[in-house]
């Protein structure tokens, strides 16, 4: 059976796209065959391929999309890691209707499918935070629930924190979501603040999943970095724990 992990965040921004880049190189490192997806991806960048004048000549690049199958070293089309991409940085529900594009779960489900029997794992990077609207009725937690994997959230460490991760994490347990743990991310430079040195600690204390680590700010964000920190920071046994659990 599939194995991996659904990485949302308590809000858009925390790092999920970091957290997953170094999760996919460090599940590699260990060496299950690791793949990754960004099912939804908004603010994509247009790509112009001159000499075709028709709509093929627009192609929309995601960039979460890209850098996960670069880090992944995925051979896979993008169709299938990225499959539902909008232009406006939005919600997709908001996204889709501005666009006039319908979204079809379908495409994401089939591309998961495909995906999930090539790889042994599989990490799955959520769009916002688990209440963002895909279309009327179906949420990302409803995405979550169909991807089956247990969930990981990536939280900030400032002020505010306690309030976002508890809301996010007992509300995935309240729909009867399976919880691996939380990641503090710390996505910006650290500005010591007394919020930022007692959340860590406070949030181990209140949570009812565990901190699985937390990870720094890096002042480069390249892959050779986040790889190098990835091995300092997460613990082989704790995630082969999460994953088999
Ligand atoms: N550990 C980190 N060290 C340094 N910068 C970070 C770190 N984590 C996040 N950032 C910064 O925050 C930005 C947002 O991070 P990231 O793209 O991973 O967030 P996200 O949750 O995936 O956002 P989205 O909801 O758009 O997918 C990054 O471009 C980077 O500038
Ligand atoms: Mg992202």
């Amino acid at each position: 059976m599939l194995k991996g992990f659904f990485i949302t965040g308590t809000d858009t921004g925390v790092g999920k796209t970091v957290i997953s880049a170094g999760l996919v190189y460090f599940l590699n490192n260990l060496g299950y065959r690791t793949g990754a997806m960004k099912p939804i991806e908004s603010g994509c960048k247009i790509q112009r391929f001159k000499g075709l004048k028709t709509n093929q000549a627009n192609t929309l690049i995601p960039h979460d999309g890209m850098f996960l199958k670069k880090i992944a070293g995925m051979e896979d089309s993008i169709d299938l890691i990225t499959p539902i991409r909008f232009k406006e940085p939005l919600a997709p529900f908001a996204a889709s209707k501005i666009e006039g594009k319908t979204i079809n779960i379908r495409r994401i489900k089939s591309a998961f499918s495909k995906l999930s029997k090539k790889y042994e794992l599989l990490i799955v990077e959520g769009i916002g935070g688990l209440l963002v609207p895909i279309k009327k009725n179906y949420y990302v937690l409803d995405l979550a629930k169909y991807i089956g994997l247990p969930l990981i959230v990536v939280a900030r460490p400032s002020l505010g924190t306690l309030n976002h991760t508890m809301l996010t994490v007992n509300y995935a347990i309240k729909e009867g979501l399976q919880i691996a743990g939380i990641i503090i991310n710390h996505n910006k430079p650290a500005e010591n603040t007394i919020a930022e040195e007692t959340n860590p600690d406070i949030l181990k204390q209140i949570s009812p999943v565990p901190i699985i680590c937390i990870f720094p700010y890096l002042h480069n964000l390249g892959n050779k970095t986040i790889e190098k920190t990835v091995l300092q920071t997460l613990n082989m046994d704790t995630i082969k724990k999460l994953l088999y659990q």
